[in-house]
């Protein structure tokens, strides 16, 4: 090999020398892996997430701690434990991600859940709710709600404004057992009856006779959950074809039923429903007011950020203030999990802390009305109930 020859291969040698930091903060990045229904009956949900999760980072930048945060999503399609389950273990085990994220329904969030208890990886949901996810991995943070953490205020504001007999209809999987679990406890313990109650399915269903069962038993009130998405309207349409939503019959719901994302289009079959919830977008703070205007500005026509988009955002903010508090340092799992504990946030919502104890969320639940304020329909919230924890965990 002549001098020159050499000479550039010295040269060759310290340019790859020179990329090797690159490479080496590649691997140093803080990788979290995105498990979201981004096809199916779920798409909406997920896609509202994405939003929240992709707002946060456009205002905070993609660095922490110097180091750049990589979200590699996966789309776990729709309620598909096993996918759901497969997925968690390639990005654990390949992918090699610091944090699992996301996680629109229950089935999914209880597979994975598994993978992030054996692997012990820190897993943040930001949707699911079903009062038992939290204790299936001691790694598992929530920044959502649970079903019977808004169930049970409603209940108790039933039973307290006249309402004495109500028909219960809940989804047929896991966070409608606890939805229907919560409401039964809490408005039977306050004196009030339940006439009846129906679990519908989760996969394609047609609530035409369960809606006109409900009618035929002439209840004073029903109580509904359904997962958010595309179901809440179908239901809501029903109850309007069959003559239900003037009939004087009180329809009470949790605001997955009344999600910001859909009222628009249920239109007048969604007035005066009651409702318990975490979000509402036209909630009065001025978080609220700047997360609403900053939606508005990066998605224009999306211009309603609904509670998803709320539990995507609050997700980062609380990873955000996680890998702050560790100085990017993610080697030890139950120190990541310990930096969540009692985190507070102040959330577009109000504010939210994570129970130490639980790693639960612990929040605001507000009672809302649905209206027709300046031609839109809303959520008006008129009651709250401030530091509500998840009645499910204290049995
Ligand atoms: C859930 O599967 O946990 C779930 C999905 C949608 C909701 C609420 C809960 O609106």
């Amino acid at each position: 090999m002549n001098a020159g020859r050499f000479a550039w291969g010295i040269a060759a040698a310290a340019l790859l020398g020179l990329a090797a930091p690159t490479g080496a903060a590649r691997a140093d990045d803080i990788k979290i892996g995105v498990i979201l229904t981004y096809s199916g009956a779920f798409a909406d949900n997920a896609r509202e997430i994405d939003n929240g999760m992709a707002l946060y980072m456009k205002q905070h930048g993609d660095t922490v701690a110097g180091k750049k945060i990589v979200l590699i999503k996966r789309d776990s399609t729709g309620a598909a434990p096993d996918v759901a389950k497969r997925l968690a273990q390639e990005l654990v085990t390949r992918d090699k991600v610091n944090l699992l994220a996301g996680f629109v329904l229950t089935p999914n969030a209880l597979a994975a859940a598994e993978v992030s208890r054996e692997a012990r990886v820190p897993m943040v949901i930001m949707n699911a709710a079903t009062s038992i996810i939290t204790t299936r991995s001691p790694y598992i943070v929530r920044v959502s709600f649970t079903l019977p953490q808004v169930t049970v205020p409603l209940a108790q504001w039933a039973a307290r404004h006249g309402i004495k007999q109500v028909y219960m209809m809940t989804s047929d999987y896991a966070p409608g057992h606890d939805a229907a679990a919560a409401f039964e406890k809490a408005f039977t313990a306050a004196g009030g009856q339940i006439v009846g109650k129906v679990a519908m399915p989760l996969a394609n269903p047609d609530f035409a006779a369960y809606v006109q069962r409900a009618g035929d038993l002439k209840p004073q009130a029903v109580f509904l959950f359904v997962p958010a998405g595309q179901q809440p309207v179908a239901l809501m349409k029903t109850f309007a074809e069959q003559g239900l939503t003037r009939s004087g019959l009180k329809i009470l719901a949790t605001g997955d039923v009344t999600d910001d994302a859909v009222l628009q289009s249920m239109g007048d079959a969604a007035l005066g429903i009651i409702t318990s919830h975490h979000y509402s977008f036209v909630h009065e703070s001025p978080e609220n007011d700047a997360f609403v205007t900053q939606y508005a500005k990066a998605f224009g026509t999306e211009s309603r950020p609904a509670f998803n988009v709320v539990g995507g955002y609050d997700g980062m903010a609380a990873i955000y203030q996680a890998l702050t508090a560790l100085k990017g340092d993610v080697g030890d799992p139950d120190k990541v999990v310990a930096a969540f504990k009692g985190m507070r946030i102040d959330s577009p919502r109000g504010p939210i802390v994570i129970d130490p104890a639980t790693r639960d969320v612990v929040q605001t639940v507000y009672i809302r009305r649905v209206e027709k304020v300046n031609g839109q329909f809303v959520n008006v919230e008129f009651d709250k109930i401030p530091n509500v924890r998840d009645p499910g965990k204290e049995k």
